[in-house]
């Protein structure tokens, strides 16, 4: 690794790092089908990276009913208390063990942070034995406004006294490519996100992150 442009890497969590889109796939089809609402794993995907409301916003505009702030609040709650339990069952195993030594090693060389709309990612990166690894952590807990704001990218940049043009953001979600892109944040799409114009960057696989950093 010689040319470093970037100081710091932002990973988004979920989808990234780890694998939690089936849980909250399954956690949503739960309170979709309790509520008569047809969802799907093609409507769950349209969710990633969209804060927990907006998500059941999203959901809820395939219903005739209307629901009050407070009954909205509730099923928020309850779709949280059933992802929760079934991210008890993560552990280290859920991280791939070459992802893992890529980021040690890449913490040697950049700060490295998180930067996710949800907010049990502590949670989940201290089930998946992360929590250390990270010089900051910027969460759905200390923000207004979701992806595809830049809100929480710039937190991150923030914590690390960085500017965004010296951060790399690396997505899965159309709406994190363009809540980089709206930060000034170069980004490096992986999965889905790949389709996305914006991304200066196309990963197949998490591992080729040292290549592209080098490129520069
Ligand atoms: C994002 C996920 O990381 O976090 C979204 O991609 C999710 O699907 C959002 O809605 C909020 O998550 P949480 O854990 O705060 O409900
Ligand atoms: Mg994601």
């Amino acid at each position: 690794m010689e040319a470093k442009i970037y100081k710091a890497v932002i990973f988004d969590l979920d989808g990234v790092i780890c694998h939690t889109d089936m849980f909250h796939y399954r956690a949503w089809k739960e309170i979709a089908d309790s509520l008569g609402i047809p969802f799907d794993e093609e409507k769950n995907n349209r969710l990633r990276g969209v804060s927990r409301m907006e998500s059941l916003e999203m959901i809820l505009a395939g219903s005739s009913v209307s629901y009050s702030r407070r009954e909205k609040e509730a099923i928020c709650a309850r779709k949280n208390s059933l992802y929760r339990s079934m991210l008890k069952s993560m552990t280290p195993a859920d991280v791939d063990p070459a992802v893992r030594r890529m980021l040690e090693e890449l913490g040697a060389d950049y700060r490295i942070a998180i930067g996710s709309s949800s907010r049990n990612a502590t949670f989940i990166l201290e089930k998946i034995g992360l929590l250390d690894m990270f010089d900051a952590i910027s969460d759905g807990n200390n923000i207004k406004r979701s992806k595809p704001d830049p809100e929480v990218f710039r937190n991150a940049a923030d914590m690390l006294g960085l500017s965004p043009y010296e951060c790399l953001v690396v997505e899965d979600a159309e709406s994190g490519i363009e809540a980089a892109g709206n930060g000034g944040f170069d980004s490096a799409a992986i999965g889905d996100a790949k389709g996305c114009a914006r991304a200066t960057y196309r990963l197949d696989s998490l591992l080729e992150l040292p290549a592209v950093l080098g490129r520069r």
